[in-house]
């Protein structure tokens, strides 16, 4: 990825700090960086933002995504909804480079209410810094997308 790689992040309510800290932190390496809230610790519902981000990264406005919800799991899965989308929770350094090498995925999910912040930016950097192999990988993700239809 390139300096002119845009990244968008969001999350729910249950960690605003977080998303904020890792919005910095990506914005600090050399990214531009859009974070779509929200900006209050009011209860709000995951789906509303994994959708809104998701349709900015299957759009092309941005090209990767770093989204958060309690567990990861829920935005996740909203996410996955969305066309085009290919969306991990990672809770460790090495699964978020690996969903970036083969899976090509274009968005990371992370549970904020599961890891701590120290470990969020470092997983947050092994995908980042991480590149899509391609090759026999590559036939794998055209089957993932050949099952969108
Ligand atoms: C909200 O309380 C919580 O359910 C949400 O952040 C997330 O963990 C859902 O998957």
């Amino acid at each position: 990825m390139t300096s002119k790689t845009r990244i968008i992040v969001s999350s729910d309510h249950a960690d605003i700090p977080m998303r904020r800290a890792i919005a910095a932190h990506i914005e600090a390496k050399g990214f531009e960086v859009e974070d779509i809230g929200p900006t209050t610790n009011e209860s709000t519902n995951y789906p509303t933002h994994g959708e809104a981000a998701a349709r900015k990264v299957a759009s092309g406005d941005c090209q990767l995504g770093v989204i958060l919800c309690g567990t990861g799991q829920g935005i996740m899965m909203a996410a996955n909804k969305v066309k085009g989308i290919r969306c991990g929770v990672c809770s460790d350094t090495f699964s978020a480079r690996m969903i970036r090498e083969h899976n090509d995925a274009n968005m990371l999910s992370l549970g904020a209410r599961v890891i701590g912040m120290g470990l969020a930016l470092e997983i947050v950097d092994a995908f980042l810094d991480a590149e899509f192999e391609g090759g026999r990988h590559g036939t794998r993700v055209d089957m993932i997308t050949a099952i969108e239809g």
